[in-house]
């Protein structure tokens, strides 16, 4: 098993392994001596491992409560948040009690959140069943739900008691669910030096074993993580390819999944550092390979002006100024401020002619 040691505000520990579901109660038992447990997890997941976990639990002397929501970004929510935050008073939990998020971004983000603010704080575990939470929302702390103005408008930063990456649940992922959790592996490739960017090219993210690539990115998001929580420095490197990935998204009506934006939206910030000349043209050629091997496009379907007039919306814009995650060598990447003017020529240049 691989541990990672996050020594944040509160620290905890990642744990990376097949088979950790199975040992969910045992392992939660190590960081929290409470009474109840409150499982979460969506109408999706629900059917694969709640009764797994729900056992394990159980048999680890936890009296075990659920709540299911319906599956989807659209329901991370105002409602859902109530509904959970009335499920855990109505199950009677205490502030030494342990709420449990079991699934990908949309339930550690709600659960999370719904963690924070519970008697202003109760133990959580983070249990993600996709990649894309593995190796980013399940770690750091960020949790959120959505406001009809926007993503992640409502939220918190709050440390979990433990994350379990449990690898065995990955190998069932739908292509499509897995590749977006290799566009947040990738976007770590982008910042994490030469020799991550060039293990991550020897073949595709899917044909290896997990643990090690997981492990790398997780240890690469602690390091920023743990110089800086709340994501006013160098944190927001995690954010590369987010800026314009966001205003995909938005543009696509949210259909376009985030990993697959991410991935378009470094894309577009890479090609355009290359053609501003602050960037080597071998970085677009890596990040191109590290896409096409793992089933995401480059390509981002909309035009210029539009993806400049969406990215004006984007919530980490201060005033008239936006900061730009922006490449400048292999695996490398540096934080660089811009008025929100110049997203226009960022875009046009990203873009292909
Ligand atoms: N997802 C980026 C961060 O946690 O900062």
């Amino acid at each position: 098993m691989i541990r990672i040691a996050v020594p944040a505000s509160r620290s905890y520990e990642v744990l990376i392994a097949p088979g950790l579901l199975a040992r969910l109660g045992a392992l939660c038992r190590e960081v929290c001596p409470s009474q109840r447990a409150m499982l979460v997890t969506d109408s999706r997941v629900a059917p694969l491992y709640l009764q797994k976990a729900a056992s394990s639990l159980a048999s680890a002397g936890f009296c075990v409560s659920t709540f299911v929501f319906p599956v989807g970004e659209k329901n991370k929510n105002g409602a859902t948040y109530l509904r959970l935050l009335n499920a855990l008073a109505r199950c009677g939990l205490t502030r030494s009690d342990l709420l449990l998020a079991l699934g990908g971004g949309v339930t550690g983000d709600l659960c999370g959140f719904a963690a924070a603010t519970y008697m202003r704080g109760i133990p959580l575990v983070q249990l993600p069943t996709t990649l894309l939470a593995c190796v980013d929302a399940s770690v750091g702390g960020k949790t959120a739900i959505d406001l009809a103005a926007g993503k992640n408008l409502a939220g918190a930063f709050y440390q979990p008691r433990l994350v379990l990456c449990d690898t065995s649940l990955l190998a069932t992922l739908p292509a499509g669910v897995f590749a977006c959790g290799c566009a947040e592996m990738i976007k770590c490739a982008m910042l994490g030096g030469p020799a991550l960017l060039e293990a991550m090219q020897a073949a595709p993210i899917r044909n290896r074993p997990p643990e090690e690539l997981i492990s790398a990115c997780v240890a690469l998001k602690r390091d920023l993580v743990v110089q800086d929580e709340f994501d006013t420095g160098v944190r927001r490197l995690l954010n590369l390819g987010h800026t314009f990935g966001h205003a995909l998204e938005r543009l696509s009506g949210y259909r376009m999944p985030h990993g697959q934006a991410v991935a378009a939206g470094m894309a577009i910030i890479t090609r355009a550092a290359v053609r501003k000349g602050i960037c080597p043209q071998e970085c677009m050629d890596a990040l191109g390979t590290l896409l096409a091997q793992n089933g995401l496009q480059a390509r981002a379907g909309f035009r210029a002006q539009a993806l400049f007039e969406a990215a004006l919306l984007d919530k980490k814009r201060a005033g008239d100024t936006i900061t730009l995650v922006v490449p400048t060598g292999i695996g490398r990447c540096e934080l660089l401020e811009q008025p929100v003017q110049a997203l226009c020529a960022w875009a046009h240049a990203g873009l292909d002619a």
